[in-house]
């Protein structure tokens, strides 16, 4: 067994033990990719001030986002096919998630359903919920939600067309994979993970797959997205799934100020700065380098959150400088779920959340509320 001590580490093994299409699916943006990239390499430019002789008993990171409390500013975030990198992945991150006191988030686009995941765990996870033409199916999926006691409907607004990842077309992406020469040669690679795929029942879009009427053909991601997704979702839109949920919201997919202004005008209570992790615009800016002057903008009157290229600790606490009240990693834990399933997601947040306490102790911080923008070296950020 190696051993793990990064979340590169995680990555490599991930890439090993999973079937080539859906490792890309994760590991993939969109066109040239240059969004994706210039996500971790943003963070990689932002520099820390070390501090000396500061003492560092007693450490926390602790907080709280949009009021549950969290054992650091990470969530889990809603990541498409999740089950697909590892058999029953969604369950097995949010338990993972639930025993570490972090929030899961579960996509719409899920294996396991809503109802299965809220079976296999005891505390509340939050929804994704993307918008499609089919508003009877929205207006049950939030009542699913709701029956599951979800405790927040996180609403992506930067995904009602798809961008084109070169990869999943090469692939034939599909969920569950096609038998043909190519797929099947790949899959007798990966051992694990076709036992653990033989031994579960959920190989399909659990919270769609005969739940939603009229759909055709799943098989094909991008085809499908393109025929349910409403690409005429608009604020209004925004205020009728508020009213309908009722309960906490959070708006992601913000990358531009004005949007950012609508979004807090909105009455959300948080809004996620993203770029769907280099999915969607390619040649957009990093979700970092957007970050502060959203925070400038707004970060009075909502919760920011940032999410893309978050992969270690050390990106958390550069976020959290910039004054980001709350992360989301997507990639780094299904880099650890591909890995080694519950165990590699455990693994991803205890790594993230050793280099987050250490990195903080190093700028001179015991306790994350105190950490301000002054722990960044000037002119890196
Ligand atoms: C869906 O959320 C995707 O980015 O593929």
């Amino acid at each position: 067994m190696p051993i793990i001590t990064n979340i590169e580490d995680l990555r490599v093994l991930h890439q090993k033990r999973t079937p080539k299409m859906f490792y890309d699916y994760a590991d993939s943006g969109s066109w040239t990719e240059t969004t994706y990239r210039a996500n971790e390499a943003d963070f990689q430019k932002i520099k820390f001030r070390q501090r000396v002789a500061v003492n560092m008993e007693n450490r926390t990171t602790q907080t709280t986002m949009i009021g549950e409390t969290v054992a650091m500013p990470v969530a889990l975030a809603p990541t498409g096919l999740t089950g697909m990198q590892f058999a029953d992945g969604e369950i097995l991150a949010a338990r993972a998630a639930e025993k570490f006191g972090v929030p899961f988030c579960l996509s719409t686009m899920s294996i396991c359903s809503i109802e299965e995941v809220a079976k296999h765990t005891t505390k509340p996870f939050w929804f994704q919920l993307y918008v499609m033409k089919d508003r009877d199916f929205i207006e049950r999926l939030i009542e699913r939600a709701r029956a599951a006691s979800c405790s927040a409907l996180v609403l992506t607004l930067d995904l009602q067309i798809l961008g084109q990842r070169h990869k999943d077309l090469k692939n034939g992406l599909s969920a569950p994979p096609k038998l043909t020469i190519a797929n099947i040669i790949n899959m007798m690679t990966k051992p694990r993970w076709c036992l653990g795929m033989a031994k579960t029942p959920r190989r399909n879009f659990g919270n769609i797959v005969g739940h939603a009427s009229g759909v055709g053909n799943m098989a094909s991601l991008s085809s499908w997205t393109a025929e349910q997704f409403d690409p005429g979702l608009s604020w209004d839109d925004v205020e009728w799934i508020k009213n309908r949920w009722g309960g906490k919201l959070i708006i992601k997919g913000i990358l531009d100020v004005e949007d950012a202004r609508l979004a807090a005008n909105s009455g959300a209570d948080a809004l996620i700065v993203s770029n769907h992790g280099g999915r969607q615009l390619d040649h957009a800016v990093s979700s970092i380098h957007a970050l502060p002057a959203i925070v400038d903008a707004v970060g009075s009157d909502i919760e920011v959150w940032v999410d893309g290229g978050i992969r270690s600790g050390q990106d958390v606490l550069k976020a959290w400088a910039l004054g980001a009240r709350g992360t989301m990693i997507g990639r780094a834990f299904l880099y650890g779920l591909g890995a080694m399933g519950e165990a590699g997601v455990t693994k991803c947040l205890e790594i993230i959340h050793r280099e987050l306490d250490l990195s903080m102790a190093f700028t001179g911080h015991r306790d994350i509320h105190k950490v301000t923008k002054a722990i960044l070296y000037p002119g890196t950020y």
